[in-house]
């Protein structure tokens, strides 16, 4: 590898920071060298804050509804095909019980944006969790509110808040998605977040039609300004009923390296190694921890309806029992020297 890459490398380390030059260089380089070499960067530093430990959060995807129509994912409001349910708020309970007793201590409440799901219902919701499992963390992914919302449902109990910004670049945020949709406004969702005292993630595809290293490095420098707790990328995947069908998916590769680039751009981050990164490369998770992920997130939802929360094609682990993925998650992740654990795992 050429000497001036690995001065790339510990400046990086070093400083958390790079010019854009400096982070084209990382990204456009193909030399295995400099992946490892990230990556032990990488995992050095997130186990300066987080020893071995690796946390755990289990997903509970309450709504395959939604009104957007955002081009790549196959739950897009056009997408006729699309098996639609909605889970109940006793439903979304009882898969929080099988959570805790399992030893999940952060339950996330990821759907489509379900208008049925209003104010009032969604504050039920988290209060009721909230009353029964004090100690949980809970966090929230269902996409744009208004901020009165956002601080209604954080004081209703809501910890965290995940919204991927998707791209920080606006004529690429634009080719993803129909006029309809805002990339001012999305940005300023997560600026609102911040303020209404939430945990806040954002995050981004990798390999998103149209994506250049421009982009990515316009994502990077986002996320350097907004300082997110939590970071989640994905590879993309393409969804056969979508307009993005045949367009290449995202490559392990690049997602691998750039949760190395933001670990050490954000040495305290929850990063997770994510459910499209292990279907996109069945050992995808333990390589994401071994780039620098520090975080899990195993399905809770009814077995019954996984199969109909279908973002992209071939997703795993959608017949498998909650206590079957975690035994297995358990067994996959000793491997690798690290070790699940079951507290909250707040930001260090
Ligand atoms: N491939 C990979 N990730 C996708 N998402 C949506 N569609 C796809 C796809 N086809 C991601 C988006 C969204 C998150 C819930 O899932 O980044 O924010
Ligand atoms: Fe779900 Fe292995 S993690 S079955």
């Amino acid at each position: 590898m050429k000497p001036d890459l690995y001065l790339l490398a510990d400046k990086l380390e070093k400083t958390g920071n790079l010019t854009d030059e400096e982070f084209a260089g990382i990204l456009l380089c193909d030399d295995p060298d400099l992946f490892e070499c990230l990556a032990a960067k990488a995992r050095s530093k997130k186990e300066e804050h987080y020893e071995k430990k690796v946390f755990i959060r289990g997903l509970i995807e309450f709504t395959s509804y939604c009104r957007n129509n955002c081009y790549y994912c196959g739950i897009r409001r056009d997408n006729r095909k699309a098996a639609r349910y909605r889970l109940s708020k006793d439903e979304i309970l009882s898969c929080c019980d099988t959570g805790y007793s399992l030893g999940f201590r952060t339950f996330v409440l990821q759907g489509g944006e379900d208008p049925y799901y209003t104010d009032d219902i969604m504050a039920g919701i988290v209060g009721d969790i909230r009353d029964r499992y004090p100690d949980c963390a809970i966090t929230l992914s269902i996409g744009e509110r208004e901020k009165h919302s956002y601080q209604r449902l954080a004081d209703a109990g809501a910890d965290r808040y995940l919204l991927r910004h998707e791209t920080a670049d606006r004529d690429h945020y634009g080719s993803l998605h129909p006029e309809e949709m805002s990339f001012d406004h999305r940005m300023k969702c997560l600026w609102e977040l911040r303020k209404a005292g939430y945990t806040v993630g954002c995050g981004m595809m990798i390999g998103s039609p149209g994506q250049n290293t421009e982009h990515l490095i316009k994502d990077l420098k986002f996320i350097k300004e907004f300082e997110p707790e939590m970071v989640g990328m994905g590879p993309f995947i393409p969804h056969k009923d979508t307009a993005f069908a045949d367009e290449k998916a995202g490559s392990t590769q690049l997602t691998l390296k750039l949760i190395s680039v933001i670990r050490l751009m954000l040495p305290k981050a929850l990063i997770p190694a994510t459910t499209a990164l292990g279907t996109l490369d069945p050992a995808g998770r333990e390589k994401g921890l071994m780039a620098g992920a520090n975080v899990l997130m195993p399905n809770l939802s009814p077995v019954s309806v996984r199969k109909k929360y279908s973002l992209y094609d071939n997703k795993i682990c959608t017949g498998e029992e909650a206590a079957e993925c975690i035994r297995c998650l358990k067994e996959r992740v000793s491997k690798t020297g690290y070790e699940i654990v079951t507290d909250r795992g707040d930001p260090a």
